[in-house]
This record gives C-alpha cells, sequence and structure tokens, in this order.
C-alpha cells in the first residue's frame, strides 16, 4: 500500500474509532504487524482501535491471523472506564473495515488460554495493552513471551507496571513511538 494511503487509512480509524493509540504508535504497529508470518496476538482490544491496525497490517502482509483477546470486565484504568459495552464497538469496528476474516475475536481472559496448544508453532507479534498494573503485565509477558518469535510490543511502556516489567526482565528497548515500546530480550 502507498504511504499515503496507510496514512489516511490510520487516519479513518483514527476518527472512527475510541481508542487512545496516536497516529505515531499505530504506524509503528502497522510497521511490525506488516512483517508478521506467525499468528498476530493483541492483548486487550477496548474498541478495537489497535485491533483495525492489527487487522489491516495482516492483509497487507502476509494474511497472519490476528488474535485479540478481550473479555471485557468491568473497570476503570487511567481514568477511562472499560466494560461490556465496548464489546459491541469492537465488533463493529470489524466489520466496519472489513475484517472479519482475518481477525479472530476471542472472549476470553488473556490468563485463561492454554497457549501452547493455540499457537503451536509460536506467535509472530505479541501487543500487550490489557490491565496495566504490574502482576496483570507480568502474568500476560510470562505466559504468552515464552513463545514470541518475533515483536513483543508494550502500550503504555511509562507507566508503572509495564515500566517495572521491562526493568525487572531485563528487556530491552529497541523502538518506540509516543507510550509504544518495541523490546528484545
Ligand atoms: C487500554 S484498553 C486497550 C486499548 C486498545 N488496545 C486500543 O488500541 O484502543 C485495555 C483493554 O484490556 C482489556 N483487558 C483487561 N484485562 C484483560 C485480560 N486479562 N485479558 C484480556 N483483556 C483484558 C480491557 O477489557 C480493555 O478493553
Amino acid at each position: 500500500m502507498e504511504k499515503q494511503t496507510v496514512e489516511v487509512i490510520l487516519k479513518m480509524i483514527i476518527k472512527d474509532v475510541k481508542g487512545y493509540m496516536n497516529y505515531d504508535e499505530m504506524k509503528m504497529l502497522y510497521d511490525r504487524a506488516i512483517l508478521a508470518t506467525l499468528p498476530i496476538v493483541e492483548i486487550g482490544a477496548y474498541q478495537g482501535r489497535s485491533t483495525a491496525v492489527l487487522g489491516l497490517a495482516s492483509e497487507m502482509g502476509n494474511k497472519a491471523v490476528v488474535y485479540s483477546i478481550d473479555h471485557h470486565p468491568e473497570y476503570s484504568d487511567g481514568g477511562v472506564l472499560f466494560g461490556p459495552q465496548d464489546k459491541r464497538k469492537l465488533l463493529r469496528t470489524i466489520l466496519h473495515f472489513n475484517l472479519e476474516r482475518i481477525i479472530n475475536v476471542v472472549n476470553i481472559p488473556s490468563y485463561g488460554l492454554d497457549v501452547c496448544r493455540i499457537f503451536s508453532d509460536g506467535i509472530g507479534l505479541l501487543y500487550i495493552d490489557g490491565k496495566h498494573d504490574y502482576k496483570s503485565v507480568m502474568r500476560d509477558y510470562i505466559k504468552y513471551g515464552a513463545i514470541v518469535k518475533g515483536d513483543i510490543l508494550f502500550h503504555d511502556f511509562t507507566w508503572d507496571g509495564p515500566r517495572k516489567l521491562i526493568k525487572e526482565f531485563g528487556l530491552k528497548i529497541v523502538e518506540t513511538a509516543g507510550n509504544l515500546a518495541r523490546t528484545e530480550l
């Protein structure tokens, strides 16, 4: 896709889908997801802003299936109220951008999946943006990170939970955009 077209589509997602990723973060996520050859896993979809980015990138790239994991529990984080009402909007986003073939919506908590069985060949890209407290981020990182063969990206990496995880596990930040970090061990 032409550079200009990607820009137009990402801006359309920003306009149409409520979320907290900015353009630069979305572009960085897009540029990495387009390279994935194994399944892409997103933890935390909300109303689907990042989900749409991952789906569109994968369609333009290697057509790796995107697993978007979110059970939409009711809670508040960073001043935002999350809950079941977001599920309908997530599904609408996926349909609006014609991504239903490439995106698998997984309505189960991230910690409830048998990841080794589901992703037996490994994960091509892991995007962690669920709950941001240390315990939750660590649980997601340990469970999924072990089978990632490509990138691991953290949103809100300057927040306490992800920041502590990155430090304590000795992850190297190799690229950032806004509050999105791509890491390596
Ligand atoms: C910050 S939002 C995600 C934002 C989204 N990535 C975007 O681009 O707009 C966090 C989401 O994580 C979900 N979540 C929280 N804990 C989770 C868990 N253990 N497994 C899956 N999803 C979870 C919440 O329901 C919420 O929708």
